[in-house]
């Protein structure tokens, strides 16, 4: 398995979120989702795509749930949506007591005059059927109706310094030792996104693996 894959997070402890509130909102949904539909916003490489998928996977394992695909690209999704959507969910709710669990990727590329009005409608038909965690880069995109439905919290990119733990971790996995403050002088002059973080670590692994006897 590549790099990025293998270490991608699995569970909230995986997640580095750098607001101590927005950790805790996202930790809430991870344990006991809150029944209002959450809206994570914020740059490319935030991590809102995989605070979502989290959210996601606690949720269904949590509950035993059957699923297929419960992930969604609002722009592939189209105005056809509905179809999509409620075959997963129709699929979910065998057996299942609670709410069937819906990600939408990237929502605000429903067509604002188009598709989003339509969308809050099936958003408020559906709530008893359906728990929703949605991503965006561009709220402002987004129809305020649609907002309003949502929990939205801005996520902004973890700092470096954030991110010591998980990288040394990571570090830790890949079977290196590093001390804290290694990782810490590591990321000292790093700059880029997480994406290109998880680059940077692989990297490190690599140099690492080559150097050991
Ligand atoms: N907070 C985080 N915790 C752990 N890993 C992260 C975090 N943020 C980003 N990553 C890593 O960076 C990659 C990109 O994160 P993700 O896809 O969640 O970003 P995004 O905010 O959804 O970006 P985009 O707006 O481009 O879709 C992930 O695959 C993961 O490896
Ligand atoms: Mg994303």
């Amino acid at each position: 398995m590549s790099f990025d894959l293998k270490h991608l997070p699995r569970s909230f402890d995986d997640l580095v979120i750098a607001d101590p509130l927005n950790a805790s909102v996202i930790r809430s949904y991870c344990e006991l989702p809150p029944a209002k539909p959450l809206l994570l916003a914020g740059p490319p490489g935030a991590g809102k795509t995989e605070a979502a998928r989290v959210i996601a996977h606690s949720y269904l394992e949590h509950h035993n749930i059957q699923h297929m695909q419960w992930e969604f690209n609002a722009a592939s999704l189209g105005k056809d949506y509905e179809a999509k959507i409620m075959s997963e969910v129709n699929y979910q709710m065998f057996g299942n007591p609670d709410k069937a669990m819906i990600v939408i990727n990237e929502i605000d590329e429903m067509d604002l005059r188009t598709v989003q009005p339509k969308f809050r409608e099936f958003m408020d038909a559906k709530r008893h059927l359906i728990r929703f965690v949605a991503t965006t880069n561009h709220k402002s995109r987004i129809m305020g109706a649609v907002l309003s439905r949502f929990r939205m919290i801005d996520l902004d990119p973890p700092s470096n310094f954030d991110w010591v733990d998980r990288a040394k971790a990571i570090l830790e996995a890949e079977g290196l030792t590093p001390a804290r403050t290694d990782v810490e002088q590591m990321l000292q002059s790093f700059q880029g996104s997480a994406r290109d973080l998880i680059d940077l670590l692989e990297e490190t692994v690599i140099a690492s693996k080559a150097l050991a006897p």
